[in-house]
């Protein structure tokens, strides 16, 4: 078995940022409500001209520069969102396409908020299993295509933008060490986004507690996924540390889906851990959903919050109902020991 480790990462935010109290103009809320509510001050809103195929391919170039993995060279790539450019071609033939990655095999993966650590944990498997020796995963999202802008409850969390990294095997330990993946589609009511061709979930309804029906945007029952996420990002730290036989001493940073401040500071003080060890950027992003993960980590190596032998925590959650974690020993200098497959290639061919 090999391990997979993270040897590139990128991330990629559009240009237009739309703050709380641009939202505030058009709507009944305010910057204070939403701070105070959430942890939000401002996100990223993707252009017209805007693609989730692009910002998906701006965070894999800049994954694949830091790996120095050349494109042609990628095994597999896969893309969780939940906002494609089209239902096929998938979002991931589209940047193979564009990466000219005529080697890689490619698909897109739903699993709404937790769909990076999802992809992350089947691209490892790949990886582990010798069946692809690199995966690039991103996770992508025009969030501000599927929002009802009326819609004050949800209209004020999400925003635009795409993560990546870059997963190569190897034998020297390190790398996403173990990941789970866990739904409850008894809850999908809570928190859906309806496709073209389909009718409401039945049972929505605002007035027994469900979510909005509304047709091609996010419908929300905000308190009820506030306690589902909080519950699950408790457990699901605990559940990792159980199956890796560590402590949360031994974590150094823990980076969570970015959905609400308040679900973190809650979080943390159930583990009995100050809400440092929660990495945060949701304050300039908003909830970018699958690629808020990607996002974060980029942003914590950028702020040094992240150093070679770290174990790591990524949890995500969101709907479906899903949720998955991951651990992760950080090994920065691992890309130096990459071979590369074209090697590999010349040396079956002199075999
Ligand atoms: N601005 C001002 N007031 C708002 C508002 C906004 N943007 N959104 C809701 N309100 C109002 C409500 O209408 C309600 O008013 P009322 O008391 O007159 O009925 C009041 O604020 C309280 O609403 P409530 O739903 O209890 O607020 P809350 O503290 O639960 O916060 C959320 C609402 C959506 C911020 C919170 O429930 C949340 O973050 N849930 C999780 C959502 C999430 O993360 N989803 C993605 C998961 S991947």
């Amino acid at each position: 078995m090999n391990y997979a480790h993270i040897t590139g990462w990128g991330s990629y935010l559009p240009e237009q940022i739309l703050t709380n109290e641009d939202i505030a103009r058009t709507i009944d809320t305010t910057d204070a409500w939403i701070r105070q509510r959430t942890g939000i001050g401002q996100r990223r809103i993707a252009a017209s001209r805007d693609t989730t195929t692009g910002l998906a391919l701006q965070a894999a170039l800049r994954a694949l520069a830091v790996a120095g993995l050349p494109a042609a060279d990628v095994e597999l790539i896969i893309v969780a969102t939940s906002t494609p450019d089209y239902m096929f071609p998938s979002t991931a033939c589209q940047v193979q396409g564009h990466l000219n990655a005529t080697r890689a095999g490619a698909f897109d993966l739903s699993a709404a908020c937790s769909g990076f650590v999802y992809a992350l944990h089947m691209a490892t498997q790949a990886v582990a299993t010798g069946s692809v020796s690199n995966a690039l995963v991103i996770g992508a999202e025009m969030m501000s295509r599927v929002l009802d802008w009326q819609d004050r409850e949800t209209c004020v969390l999400f925003g635009d933008g795409a993560g990546a990294v870059v997963l190569q095997g190897s034998s020297r330990p390190g790398g996403v060490l173990t990941s789970k993946l866990r739904s409850d589609g008894l809850q999908s009511d809570i928190l859906c986004l309806s496709a073209a061709n389909s009718n409401p979930i039945p049972a929505l309804s605002s007035e027994n507690g469900h979510a909005r029906p509304v047709q091609n945007t996010i419908s929300m029952n905000g308190r009820r996924v506030f306690r589902f996420a909080t519950r699950v990002l408790v457990e699901s730290v605990q559940d990792i540390l159980a199956m890796a036989n560590l402590t949360l001493d031994d974590i150094s940073l823990i980076v969570p889906h970015q959905a609400n401040f308040r679900i973190l500071e809650s979080a943390a003080k159930q583990l009995g851990v100050s809400p440092e060890l929660f990495y945060t950027n949701l304050e300039d992003t908003g909830n970018t959903s699958a690629a808020s993960i990607p996002v974060a980590l980029c942003k914590a190596v950028e702020d040094g919050r992240i150093h070679s032998g770290d174990h790591l925590i990524l949890v995500g959650f969101g709907g479906g109902l899903t949720w998955a974690y991951a651990l992760v020993e950080w090994q920065k200098d691992v890309a130096s020991i990459y071979i590369p497959a074209t090697y590999h290639a010349a040396a079956f061919a002199r075999a």
